[in-house]
């Protein structure tokens, strides 16, 4: 969804099947369990590789992806929740048609039951994924095609508004800011249905990881490495954060 549209909204069975034909869609491999509490595992697949993967979904994902207006996008939708899917199955070693995921009140998917938390962010090319013990969130954004400062004013407090100004205004700042908050307000799993604008992440940039406070917890926030001109960030709850960055089909750290 655009930075523009996503600031409007705010103002406002599975089936075992890992093989495509004669070749491994993903390798199931068992993560080295249990997670530290402030370690966050992140996953970056390109849909160009999922695509042609059976699908592994619920029902209630089945008649989600019937409801895409635009087939490329349910197409999309299939192949990143059959991959978060696997993804979590190889990770928790639960056979995926055992694994059942939930939506939390304000839409964040979930894994009850189990010790683990997850998190996903998409552009049209690429989906995150963050696994953790604690709750989490990612965002991962490319550069909005809007005027930065028209959406800088939208999601930044006034202190952080006066310093983006001082600094000079651009659409990474923006985006900076943005993925950062994201992040948080995904982690805390009400997404914009919160205002961007009541919380103060401050400067960014300088201090990274960093310890944010957000709703009377701590989170602490990092920006990650992301392909072509995307910016993103990840967020755990607490006060510490350890992150890996892994392949997205061995699972092994890369
Ligand atoms: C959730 C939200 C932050 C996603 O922003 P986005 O930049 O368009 O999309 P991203 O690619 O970064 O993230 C999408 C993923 O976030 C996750 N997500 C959805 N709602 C979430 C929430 N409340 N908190 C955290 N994560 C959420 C989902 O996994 C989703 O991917 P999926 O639908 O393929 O499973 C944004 O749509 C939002 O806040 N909406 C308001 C909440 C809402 O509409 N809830 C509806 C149900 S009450």
């Amino acid at each position: 969804m655009a930075a523009l549209e996503l600031l409007q909204l705010n103002q406002s069975l599975p089936q075992l099947s890992l093989q495509r034909e004669g070749e491994e869609c993903l390798q199931r491999q068992p993560s080295d369990q249990p997670w530290s509490s402030q370690r966050v595992d992140i996953y970056e697949a390109r849909f160009d590789d999922l695509l042609e993967c059976a699908h592994s979904l619920s029902t209630a994902e089945q008649q989600r992806a019937s409801r895409f207006v635009r087939a490329d996008d349910a197409a999309r939708y299939c192949a990143g929740r059959t991959w978060v899917r696997r993804r979590l199955s190889a990770d928790l070693g639960v056979p995926i048609d055992e694994l059942e995921l939930a939506v939390g009140a304000q839409g964040k998917p979930e894994v009850p039951g189990h010790p683990i938390h997850f998190n996903v962010s998409h552009t049209d090319a690429h989906i995150w994924l963050a696994i953790a013990a604690r709750p989490v969130g990612i965002d991962l954004e490319l550069p909005p095609r809007d005027d930065p400062a028209l959406l800088l004013q939208q999601i930044a407090t006034q202190r952080e508004w006066e310093r983006a100004r001082a600094a000079g205004i651009t659409t990474e700042r923006f985006l900076i800011l943005w993925t950062a908050k994201e992040a948080v307000l995904k982690m805390l799993g009400t997404g914009l249905m919160t205002d961007p604008r009541s919380i103060e992440l401050g400067a960014l940039g300088g201090l990274d990881p960093r310890v944010v406070s957000v709703a009377g917890q701590w989170a602490c926030l990092q920006r990650v490495p992301a392909c072509d001109d995307a910016i993103a960030h990840v967020a755990i709850a607490g006060s510490q954060i350890e992150v890996r960055m892994k392949d997205w089909n061995t699972g092994k750290e890369t």
